[in-house]
């Protein structure tokens, strides 16, 4: 008999606001819900970051994660025990969702950590003759990102350090292909917010056919 595994999302939000109040988290949930329609008996793996306070990363931390697997202590392995099970879980996924806001023109703190757990060598990516390669292999991955102001068009792109980032780092493990989805200006009055979010809407809806 074959069996067959249910898709897997891993949905990762990262706005400091209640999903009631977070824009981010509203069009994550829309994008989720189409998604579930579309994958039959799909599994999502959510992580709230405002919920959940990532540490950083530290001496031991990186003692820990340069010993090689085998030699770890107990300690060591504890102190990695969260960062193996978040990357074990992009490992299992199918698809990735990052909602995120804009926070100084950058990505909030507790995206940036939960990137430095999930960015793992010989895990994530590792160094060969030819560089880097990158080690996940998602099927799917999108950013869907609202900000206060519209840095979509040049010159004010230039003061957009989230997005490079995130496709810089995203494809360093090895997600090349990512789809950025942008509710930009929302806090540039009413008008602009309205069309703005309704064009984030509709892309995401596009996603789906
Ligand atoms: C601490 C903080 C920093 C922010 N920095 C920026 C910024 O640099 N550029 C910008 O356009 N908007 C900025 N904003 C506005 C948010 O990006 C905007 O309100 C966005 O809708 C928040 O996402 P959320 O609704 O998912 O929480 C900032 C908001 C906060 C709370």
């Amino acid at each position: 008999m074959q069996t067959t595994t249910a898709p897997v999302l891993v949905r990762i939000d990262a706005s400091a606001q209640s999903p009631a109040h977070s824009i981010s988290k509203q069009l994550a949930e829309r994008f989720q819900q189409h998604w579930l329609k579309t994958h039959h008996n799909g599994e999502i793996i959510h992580h709230d970051l405002a919920d959940m306070t990532l540490p950083y990363v530290d001496e031991s931390f990186i003692e820990a994660m340069y010993t090689p697997k085998d030699k770890r202590t107990g300690e060591q392995q504890q102190k990695l025990a969260l960062s193996d099970a978040l990357v074990a879980e992009l490992k299992r996924a199918d698809a990735l969702l990052i909602s995120t806001p804009m926070y100084n023109f950058a990505i909030p703190a507790c995206l940036k950590s939960y990137i430095d757990l999930v960015t793992r060598a010989g895990e994530t990516f590792r160094y060969g003759e030819k560089g880097v390669e990158g080690l996940l292999s998602i099927k799917q991955t999108v950013v869907v990102m609202a900000s206060g102001g519209d840095y979509t068009q040049e010159p004010a792109s230039a003061m957009n350090h989230a997005t490079p980032y995130l496709k810089t780092i995203l494809g360093f493990n090895g997600l090349h292909e990512t789809r950025f989805i942008n509710a930009a200006g929302m806090n540039m009055g009413d008008a602009i917010h309205a069309k703005n979010l309704e064009q984030a809407q509709q892309q995401i809806d596009a996603l789906f056919g």
